[in-house]
Formats: C-alpha cells, structure tokens, sequence
C-alpha cells in the first residue's frame, strides 16, 4: 500500500518526491543508526514520505522522546498519520518551517535529524534555504543524516551538496553503501560539535 502511494505520487509530482520507490528498510536501518536516533529526546524527520524511515524511528525511540515529521505533501501526511498515530506530522516544506513557534520554550531544538528529501533534485538555492533553516536547530553533538543515491552524488547538485555539509560546523561522515536499496545509496553524517 505504501509503495503504491508512493509511486503514484511520484507521478503526480516527481520533482519533489525524488524517487520511485520508498527507501528499502536496509537503508532505514543505517540512517536512523547513523543519526543516534535509539538515544535521541527529540527527533525530527524531513520528506518522511509515506514512512519507510519513521516506521524504524517508531521502533526504536525511546518511549520518552518526541517526534516531529515535516512533509510536503498532503496526501502523504494524511497516510502518515493514520499510520503513526502517535506521532506528529505538519504540512509544511522544510525551509520555510518556523521551528521557534513550534519547540516550547527552554527547548533549543534536536538531538537527531533524519532527512528523506531528494537533494539533488533541488535546485542549489533551495538545498541552502532548507539546511540554513533546520541546522541551526540541531543540538550540540545532535546528529543530521541524510542519504544520497550512488553515483548521483557526482552530479554537480550532488557535489554542491556535498560541499554545503563540508562547511557545516562539526564532523562530516559517509557510510559504505547500502548496495540493497533502489538505487544504492549511502549517508552523509553530520555531527555538530559540543
Ligand atoms: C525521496 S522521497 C523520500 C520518502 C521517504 N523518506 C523514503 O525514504 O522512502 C522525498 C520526500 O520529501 C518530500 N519533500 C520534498 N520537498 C520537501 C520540502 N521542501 N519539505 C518537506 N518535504 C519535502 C516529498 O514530498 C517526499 O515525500
């Protein structure tokens, strides 16, 4: 069912959904590892789609911690939220998104962010405005992970990608490839600094 949704939708609007299929759970494994969601209080999700990584986030977050999705497409959002009831979903694109209206005063913002959205789809502008927006809501030591399908890494919106995370303060990692995903795809792993 969720593939089907995903696929149709893929049709309807394929420049910002990015891809034909949804991540294979292989791929939801390593991102979710890779941002330290199993030991996150806040975790926000971007382009969850119709929830390949939130299905591996519901698992394992920790009973205490919250969760925020922001997805841009309104007919995912409503399957996301029959799927995870628990869970928050707003309707909104993730570099427009007032994150000081939404977090409840004292908190700063969060320790894990998973992104779904297919960079290399956007322009160059828009993958500024989306990480000038969310970053700076990231935690010291919070982790941002976000994949890129293999190969299309080397397309200049891939290299320009790229080049945005090196200059993010904190460390830049790349995982291997999750050669099982359609396509194979790895993660970029920004950990901000202390
Ligand atoms: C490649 S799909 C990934 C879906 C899912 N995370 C997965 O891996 O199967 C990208 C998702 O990002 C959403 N999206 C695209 N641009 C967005 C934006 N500016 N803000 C929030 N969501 C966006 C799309 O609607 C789509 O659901």
């Amino acid at each position: 069912m969720s593939a089907s949704t995903f696929v149709r939708e893929f049709f309807r609007s394929w420049k910002t959904t990015g891809a034909i299929l949804p991540s294979s759970v292989a791929l939801a494994h390593r991102i979710i590892e890779s941002a330290n969601v199993p030991r996150a209080r806040r975790v926000l999700e971007l382009g969850p789609g119709t929830g390949a990584f939130t299905e591996v986030i519901k698992d394992c977050l920790p009973h205490t911690a919250n969760y925020l999705g922001l997805e841009l497409n309104e007919r995912f959002v409503e399957t996301l939220q029959s799927r995870f009831p628990g869970f928050d979903f707003v309707a909104a694109a993730a570099q427009q998104f007032d994150f000081d209206q939404y977090l409840r005063p004292g908190e700063e913002g969060f320790d894990a962010i998973v992104s779904g959205l297919p960079w290399t789809a956007f322009p160059e502008q828009l993958q500024i405005e989306i990480l000038n927006n969310v970053l700076p809501k990231l935690v010291p030591g919070g982790c941002f992970a976000t994949f890129a399908y293999w190969g299309f890494h080397r397309l200049p919106r891939g290299r320009h990608f790229r080049e945005l995370l090196k200059q993010q303060p904190g460390r830049l990692r790349v995982t291997s490839v999750v050669w099982g995903n359609v396509p194979p795809a790895f993660v970029y792993v920004v950990q901000r600094d202390e």
